[in-house]
């Protein structure tokens, strides 16, 4: 069905070069101002474009241009970058969430050094083989960096060409029919800017529940505005109704010492959150079970009147605030258990802002220090 409405609205909207030039005279007259774009004309450096596409999987431009600015100033290339220990890298990464991508950053950064001479490919297969790089970055990368022919399609231009065409099918199945559409219309010719003009429109213009139709470059061959209006786009692209997220619930663990620094280590290499320093935390677990005491240390841990909310890609976290206090002097065996923690410190609560941690630890920081607050 999807294929014969395909074929039949082929015959009816208007040429795909229309379509093009309608698209890259709005994108001259409306593009925004970004760090990692360059003037036209001036040879653009790969290292940046992969930079920045790595950094908005997920994130919105707004939050990425001051990581991007600081990551460029302090590694400027792509060697730099690979030369940097991946615990500073992480640290600067902090907030950005999703920190696997930030080691497969570090990952494809020596690969490119080691491997690439210090310069990206161009050919799609090479920059798939890339770690972190799927099909949408490797895409992104050859049209924008290297202005090279590709079909780029992110959430953005999936509901750009959902809407343009009226795809039927939910997503995730309505992908390959959107992917055909977005390779009907992509150009061989100023690649990069028409790849970047759809990811412009989608941000400004094409906005998933309130489209702005009669500011659009493309309302003329919009099949969706044609046959139901704004209110009829905004129903594009079609879903499957979402599983809802589990929630799991722990205890986050605020230890003190006399002189009110608190204790934090690194987690593991592996899993959720790998290698960022923490606040400890019991087990995260799914049971609809009343939360157990903590038992960590053997110390009497206060259950404080807080609770930590955050959520992961794929479930909500629930953290009940407990907290203790070492004995001055300290017990010897205790501070020797915990000096085998990886990377154990501590540290002076005002001084954890410093740290780069990953976002649920700020928020139990905050937590805390509200807990233990005036009165
Ligand atoms: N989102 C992803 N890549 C982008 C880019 N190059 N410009 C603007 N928004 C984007």
């Amino acid at each position: 069905m999807i294929a014969s409405n395909c074929q039949a609205h082929r015959n009816r909207v208007p040429a795909v070069s229309q379509h093009q030039s309608a698209l890259l005279d709005w994108y001259d007259q409306h593009a925004r101002r970004l760090p990692w774009r360059y003037a036209p004309g001036q040879p653009a450096d790969a290292y940046r474009v992969w930079l920045s596409e790595v950094m908005l999987q997920q994130t919105t431009v707004a939050s990425v241009i001051p990581y991007f600015l600081s990551f460029t100033e302090r590694w400027p290339t792509v060697e730099a970058l690979a030369l940097a220990p991946l615990e500073d890298l992480l640290e600067a990464w902090a907030g950005l969430g999703y920190y696997a991508r930030a080691r497969n950053l570090h990952a494809c950064a020596r690969t490119v050094s080691l491997d690439h001479g210090g310069q990206f490919p161009s050919d799609l297969n090479a920059l798939r083989a890339l770690p972190g790089v799927g099909d949408y970055t490797a895409a992104a990368i050859r049209a924008v960096a290297f202005g090279l022919p590709a079909v780029v399609v992110d959430g953005n231009i999936e509901r750009i060409m959902s809407r343009l065409a009226r795809i039927e099918a939910p997503l995730p199945k309505g992908k390959v029919a959107i992917r055909a559409e977005a390779a009907r219309r992509a150009p061989d010719q100023r690649c990069g800017d028409y790849a970047q003009a759809l990811m412009d429109l989608g941000a400004s213009i094409c906005l998933p529940k309130a489209p702005r139709c009669a500011a659009c470059p493309l309302a003329f061959e919009c099949l969706a505005l044609r046959d139901g209006g704004p209110e009829l786009a905004a129903q594009y692209p079609r879903k499957l109704p979402k599983k809802a997220k589990p929630t799991r619930h722990g205890a986050a663990l605020w230890l003190s010492d006399a002189q009110g620094r608190v204790f934090i280590r690194r987690r593991s290499e592996k899993g959720l959150l790998a290698s960022m320093l923490e606040i400890p935390s019991t087990d995260w677990c799914s049971s609809d079970q009343p939360l157990a005491a903590p038992d960590w240390l053997g110390l009497d841990w206060q259950r404080q009147d807080a609770e930590v909310r955050h959520t992961f890609t794929h479930f909500h976290l629930r953290l009940t605030l407990y907290s203790a206090r070492l004995p001055r002097g300290g017990d010897a065996a205790l501070q020797a258990t915990l000096s085998q923690e990886r990377d154990a410190r501590w540290v002076a609560p005002e001084l954890l802002g410093e740290l780069g941690l990953p976002t649920l630890m700020r928020k139990i920081a905050i937590a805390a220090e509200l807990a233990d607050g005036p009165g």
